[in-house]
């Protein structure tokens, strides 16, 4: 007979999924981090270089590419030789890639150093949401996945401050060598915890799953988590990665997954992230007010992602998304019809401030941290890595497009035209979520992949 776990063990077993959870998230503050620190940094690379436009640019776009390529790798490799295994891989990344780029000797070293960070960034996305709500108890997942983001956004925050820090000492090696501190946290925490157990099941290796399983739940839980991940496994059969998502059942999803990962981009949030203090001066503040203003935006960020993390398992992911998306179309318009007056009065300037923070309000507490958490949930077991991965990709494909197309946009069309734009998309985003995305919280990661069948069925 199963026994029920004593309070004391239960509890101390849930502190556990939180240590499992943390420690995978520091691949998202490296993420952020080194996504946010070229900006600052750029000014005095820019110094020691002597860089044209075309490498100014590509020191930030390598980054971008190589991302592109380790989700799109590193997906797939999980499904085959583990997520534990492979995230230990883009960890030692990005210790390598961390201490390269900060010493490297000259424009092409960094160049390749931050296509190796990049690589260490895709496969951070595409495999630390599928550790974490592969490790987590239904209850919790929504929140737990949500770590991701918070560390993205703890990320961005702390590379601001570093640039700010740094500043008056024109330094660029240090900002970017100290990304090599959480790198080795991360590689040494991962070497300690162990591989998700629904990984574990897909191999055929039980025991080793249901010894995991009771590092964090109660006899009866493992016991019952055990059957129901084992009978997905066997009803999903031999095909696995590329061949099970274009599966007529899975293919659905594989649309849901890439189209979220680019509507993330599309409503253009690395915009501000990027070009913020670029935005806010264009508004006419000073450079002392917009660079406490950039601040202010890495903080609302974190904080709204917390209120995220807070009721995402009690209001679920559709509400969130939609409530989120109304709040950055509102904002979006807001800004765009700001700057057809700006240049009038200060008041212009404060406005199109409140429209920022209202913008990153809505996206940390929906978008954000949502797209991470559904990405692993809507992919059966056998095609999570994979599907993950394609949809991480897209995810820095859309990226690397509005980053690139960003300011000469502006420069053809005019500032209002592209933020109204980007409000048009958002209405898109909210249809396309409304119609297509299912609801996932509550539901067990092996209930959402029979809910997906039984859609088809009904369906068809
Ligand atoms: C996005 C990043 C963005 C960050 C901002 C993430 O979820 O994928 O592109 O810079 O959020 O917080």
């Amino acid at each position: 007979m199963a026994q029920a776990a004593s309070p004391s063990r239960s509890g101390g077993s849930r502190r556990f999924v939180y240590v499992v959870a943390s420690v995978a998230a520091l691949g998202g503050l490296l993420f952020g981090y080194d996504t946010g620190i070229i900006s600052g940094a750029l000014l005095f690379i820019q110094k020691d270089f002597q860089l044209n436009a075309f490498l100014e640019g590509f020191i930030v776009s390598s980054l971008l590419l190589g991302a592109m390529v380790g989700a799109a790798v590193s997906g797939a490799l999980s499904d085959r030789l583990g997520r534990r295994t492979i995230i230990l891989v883009a960890a030692a990344i990005f210790a390598v890639g961390a201490i390269g780029a900060g010493l490297a000797p000259n424009v092409e070293t960094l160049i390749v150093f931050r296509f190796l960070l990049g690589l260490g960034v895709g496969s951070a996305s595409a495999l630390v949401p599928s550790y974490i709500s592969e490790s987590a108890p239904t209850d919790v997942r929504g929140s737990l996945s949500s770590l991701f983001q918070l560390a993205i956004t703890i990320g961005i925050l702390v590379a601001y401050l570093v640039n700010a820090a740094f500043a008056s000492a024109s330094d660029w090696r240090w900002p970017l060598g100290l990304a090599f501190v959480p790198a080795l946290i991360l590689l040494i925490g991962m070497y300690f915890l162990p591989e998700t157990p629904r990984w574990l099941v897909s191999k055929g290796r039980d025991e080793e799953a249901r010894r995991v399983l009771s590092r964090t739940r109660t006899e009866e839980e493992v016991e019952s988590e055990l059957k129901d991940i084992r009978r997905a496994e066997e009803e999903e059969g031999e095909l696995a990665g590329y061949r099970e998502l274009l599966e007529p059942w899975v293919r659905p999803m594989l649309v849901v997954g890439i189209g979220l990962a680019v509507f993330q981009q599309f409503v253009g949030i690395n915009t501000v992230i990027y070009y913020a203090p670029t935005i806010i001066k264009s508004t006419g503040l000073a450079n002392v007010a917009s660079v406490l203003a950039t601040v202010g935006i890495g903080v609302v960020n974190v904080l709204m992602t917390v209120v995220a993390i807070l009721v995402i398992d009690r209001v679920g992911r559709k509400p969130l998304l939609l409530v989120g998306l109304a709040g950055m179309t509102v904002s979006l318009g807001i800004i765009g019809a700001a700057f057809l007056f700006s240049g009038l009065s200060g008041i212009i300037s404060w406005v199109t401030l409140a429209g920022l923070m209202l913008y990153i309000a809505s996206f940390a507490v929906s978008f954000g941290p949502v797209l991470w958490v559904m990405l692993p949930e809507i992919f059966p077991l056998n095609a999570r890595g994979t599907g993950t991965g394609v949809s991480a990709l897209s995810n820095w494909g859309a990226n690397f497009i509005v980053a690139q197309s960003f300011l000469p946009l502006i420069a053809l069309i005019g500032k209002t035209t592209v933020f109204w734009i980007l409000a048009s998309i958002c209405i898109v985003a909210a249809l396309f979520i409304h119609f297509l995305v299912p609801e996932t919280k509550g539901r067990s990661l092996e209930q959402i992949e029979a809910d997906l069948r039984n859609r088809v069925t009904v369906g068809s």
